[in-house]
């Protein structure tokens, strides 16, 4: 059995109270959930040590929304792979279209970012998909190449091992509007069969997210998709009678 990968993106959301409120219901419940689900959660920076104390022994994991590409030196206001690595986060969402629209990354850089997470043995959750633009001129699978491609350049064939993609297509993102299962199946099939391409042994282990306005209303929908092996949740994970059941509509796929 595959278990569900399944990532809390808070973005830039939570204090203090909420988040331990969050994390004590959360840990009263998760026990049901953690034979069917790997679980990250990802909070914003500043409260990522206090969610690991928080988490540790129960088997969840953190990540990082991002991390900048030197390692250390004069670079005001960046967070550094080592300083990740210190505090136990184990997961870094690479590419995320709020990165990507915000902050002006682009492919190349979000590749640099792949190589250093990989470099020192932690993993990256590679967010890809296309705009709206981009997919009414049916330009997703183009669009898809680019960023797979420009990885499999810098890193070989065996990029893809250890690594987490998330296909987010970014019109789905914060709108409501999740993608229909059948289409992000469609990606799916067609990302693994990319890949494996390249890299006959990955495609077992290679795991790909949807993501974009997943909530426990749609989440089965996705979950049910042979290629769909997780979910990286925005804003539904910010609560967590919806988080947990998100986890608990995954667990009964499973456990079928
Ligand atoms: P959303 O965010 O679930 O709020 O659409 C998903 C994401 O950006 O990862």
């Amino acid at each position: 059995m595959k278990k569900k990968f399944i990532v809390a993106n808070w973005k830039l959301n939570g204090n203090i109270e909420t988040i331990s409120n969050f994390l004590k219901c959360l840990k009263s419940k998760i026990s049901l959930y953690l034979k069917y689900n790997t679980i990250v959660i990802a909070p914003s920076t500043i409260y990522l040590e206090r969610v690991y104390r928080n988490i540790k022994d129960i088997n969840i994991f953190i990540g990082a929304q991002d991390v900048d590409i030197n390692q250390k030196g004069a670079f005001t206001g960046e967070t550094s792979i080592l300083m990740l690595q210190d505090i136990g986060v184990q997961y870094v969402i690479i590419g995320h279209s709020e990165r990507r629209l915000f902050h002006n990354e682009s492919n190349e850089l979000v590749a640099k970012k792949f190589g250093l997470i990989k470099s020192l043995n932690l993993i990256p959750i590679l967010c890809i998909g296309e705009n709206e633009i981009e997919k009414k001129q049916n330009n997703t699978k183009k669009v898809i190449k680019n960023q797979l491609d420009i990885i499999f350049e810098n890193f070989g064939e065996k990029a893809f091992i250890n690594t987490i993609i998330a296909y987010e297509p970014i019109w789905a993102i914060g709108t409501g509007m999740a993608a229909d299962p059948i289409y992000v199946q469609s990606i799916h099939k067609f990302i693994k069969n990319y890949i494996n391409q390249y890299n006959t042994n990955n495609l077992e282990n290679l795991i790909i997210q949807y993501g974009g306005s997943v909530n426990s209303k749609n989440a089965k929908g996705f979950l049910e998709q042979p290629d769909i092996d997780g979910l990286l949740i925005g804003s539904a994970s910010l609560i967590y009678e919806e988080f947990l059941k998100i986890l608990k509509i995954s667990s009964d796929i499973l456990y079928k």
